[in-house]
């Protein structure tokens, strides 16, 4: 039965360029072996700039990311298959009680909150920016501690205006500094769970990999999940308080913790 490996790319599968090409060759044995598995990326990326980072990974080590069988962009809000076309099904499923412009509105009245690049926004996620200097000019000294208070505060602030006016979302705050708004039906878990189904992969035989806030939500399916050493602290605090016996934490940083991982869980 083959597996399926899903991974984020930044601080992920990327970050480390020799750890990266240690893990592709592996896998590349591994299909050369005819023992077959199924890969998915889950970034937060749009696809425009997935393709400049596989641009820029070639250009940099002289060897090409693996092709995968599926790429979950926009933290979830897009799915496209191998050829890169966008899957319609998950789009008209995240367009149903999907309010974009509306949202957009009532965000737009937090002063805190910074659009990101138009390149960042698509149909199905609106994203921001938490403005520190914002923050920061409304008191003059302030620890780090209370910063991070602060901007989880507005956050929530936000997700009860949404509530107030029953425009459903999901709100998803990472590297303690962007905020993406998807429809309900959308985060990275979301998205593999539906390509999960359509493979026909049981969640044991299910690994999923990442390093920050928005790869919480692949955490919180009951497949395998994989807990980057080089983690940030909110996905670390995370695992301390919610991780389960199906979540490891690698010991060592980057995409070698995925392999340590795919032999832990005795998938390969
Ligand atoms: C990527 C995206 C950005 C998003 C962030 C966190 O950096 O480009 O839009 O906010 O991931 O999910
Ligand atoms: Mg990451």
């Amino acid at each position: 039965m083959p597996f399926l490996l899903v991974t984020d790319l930044d601080n992920t599968l990327i970050g480390d360029h020799a750890a990266t090409l240690t893990l592709n060759r592996q896998l590349q044995h591994q299909r050369d072996q005819a023992a077959p598995f199924y890969l998915v990326y889950a970034t937060g990326r749009s696809l425009s700039s997935f393709r400049q980072l596989c641009q820029d990974f070639h250009g940099s080590t002289g060897e090409p990311l693996l092709t995968p069988d599926f790429l979950i962009a926009g933290v979830g809000s897009e799915i496209y298959g191998a050829e890169q076309q966008l899957d319609r099904d998950w789009a008209a499923h995240l367009s149903d009680n999907w309010h974009r412009q509306a949202i957009v509105e009532i965000a737009q009245t937090f002063a805190e909150l910074q659009p990101q690049e138009d390149s960042a926004q698509n149909p199905w996620k609106i994203s921001y920016y938490l403005n520190d200097a914002e923050l920061e000019s409304k008191a003059a000294v302030k620890t780090m501690d209370q910063t991070t208070i602060d901007k989880t505060a507005i956050v929530e602030q936000l997700q009860r205006q949404l509530e107030t006016h029953q425009l459903a979302a999901t709100l998803i705050f990472s590297s303690n500094r962007d905020l993406d708004i998807l429809p309900n039906k959308g985060d990275k878990g979301k998205a593999v769970n539906y390509i999960r189904e359509k493979l026909n992969v049981s969640t044991t035989a299910t690994l999923v990999c990442g390093d920050s806030g928005n790869d919480i939500a692949l955490f919180e399916q009951q497949t395998l999940g994989v807990v980057m050493a080089n983690s940030l602290p909110e996905l670390r605090d995370w695992h301390d308080q919610y991780g389960q016996p199906h979540h490891y934490l690698a010991t060592q940083p980057f995409a070698v913790g995925i392999l340590e991982a795919l032999h832990h869980f005795q998938l390969i």
